[in-house]
């Protein structure tokens, strides 16, 4: 349950002045008050699945479930699931974890032949004494408890794994995510096509409870067995039902490294703002390397328990979708290189 005494406190920090960096004043869901947001401009489609749940006062478990599912099927989404791009091997490996209101959570890594890898990670929560599975074990749990075995490599990945097989050149593209590129233009994309990224998802439903979601196919062309930041918890998804919750999308090397999404969950809870507590954690990634952070894209994205949320990332581009009874909009976040 929402801890008034906690939230007292953070009041007399918003008085004190640790409120003050934030974004304009919106109108704001109130706690338990449906919510959902989701990165970059396809989290719209999957924030209307999840909606579909959360309008009905269904559980936020269920709606980052259902809404994640979508990007995970669609065979244009480069970069999540079916269709994702391929390792440097031309293997299809997939990332996920789901994180409930109680703490408990589930993983997979590098999970191969599964379209929906998030229902298997859900599964490891709720089936096992475990959090985490991996590679060909998490393929015989999900086998075992009925997924179907799926070729997820599409023509269209072989293809642009084929073409990048001519240089083998990796370099991620800022923002790639949220470029329309048509297959042709594709082959033109400096560094190779479609680098990376993810879909992180965060939910409130009408208990006031925070649920969340995060799958992704990785970094195109990484090496085989290479595992981002999605599917660790407090990497790429954390949720503390007392105070908020985060997830976030770019290199997730640069997120591992300062555990991310845990960091801007404990930012908020020393009382600061969705949006600043996001800041923070781009600028200890920025703050560690300088140089390396102007060619590199990682964007964080926060619920706080009362309804308020907020984003931050290193390069201009990145974009998240929020759902409510007020609003259906997708927003671009605030940047820390302009
Ligand atoms: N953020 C996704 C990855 O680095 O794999």
């Amino acid at each position: 349950m929402f801890n008034r005494r906690k939230f007292l406190g953070s009041s007399l920090l918003a008085s004190s002045g640790l409120f003050l960096r934030t974004s304009p004043a919106k109108i704001l869901p109130q706690a338990g008050s449906p919510l959902v947001i989701s990165t970059w401009d396809f989290g719209k489609a999957a924030n209307q699945a999840a909606w579909e749940i959360l309008g009905k006062n269904g559980r936020a478990l269920d709606a980052v479930e259902a809404g994640v599912m979508v990007p995970e099927a669609d065979p244009n989404n480069h970069s999540v699931g079916y269709g994702g791009l391929p390792d440097r091997d031309g293997h299809v490996t997939l990332d996920a974890c789901i994180m409930d209101e109680k703490s408990n959570c589930g993983s997979v890594m590098c999970l191969e032949f599964i379209v929906h890898p998030i229902s298997v990670a859900r599964m490891v929560m709720e089936k096992t004494p475990h959090v985490v599975l991996t590679g060909e074990g998490a393929l015989e749990f999900a086998l075992a408890n009925g997924f179907k075995k799926e070729n997820l490599l599409t023509p269209e990945s072989e293809k642009i794994w084929r073409e990048w097989l001519k240089n083998s050149k990796y370099e991620p593209v800022i923002n790639i995510e949220n470029k329309k590129y048509s297959f042709a233009e594709n082959q033109m994309a400096p560094g190779g096509p479609f680098n990376h990224d993810t879909i992180g998802m965060l939910a409130m439903d009408s208990r006031g409870d925070l649920c969340g979601a995060c799958t992704t196919s990785g970094m195109a062309f990484k090496m085989h067995g290479r595992v981002g930041d999605s599917p660790i918890i407090g990497a790429g998804l954390f949720v503390d039902n007392e105070i908020g919750s985060a997830t976030s999308t770019g290199v997730g090397e640069e997120v591992i490294r300062i555990v991310g999404s845990h960091l801007v969950v404990e930012f908020m809870r020393q009382g600061f703002e969705p949006r600043e507590a996001c800041r923070r954690a781009v600028e200890r990634i920025v703050k560690r390397d300088p140089k390396k952070a102007m060619d590199l894209q990682v964007g964080f994205l926060a619920m706080r328990k009362d309804g308020r949320y907020g984003a931050f990332c290193i390069q201009k581009g990145f974009t998240y979708a929020v759902h409510s009874n007020t609003e259906d909009k997708i927003y671009q976040s605030e940047s820390w290189f302009s």
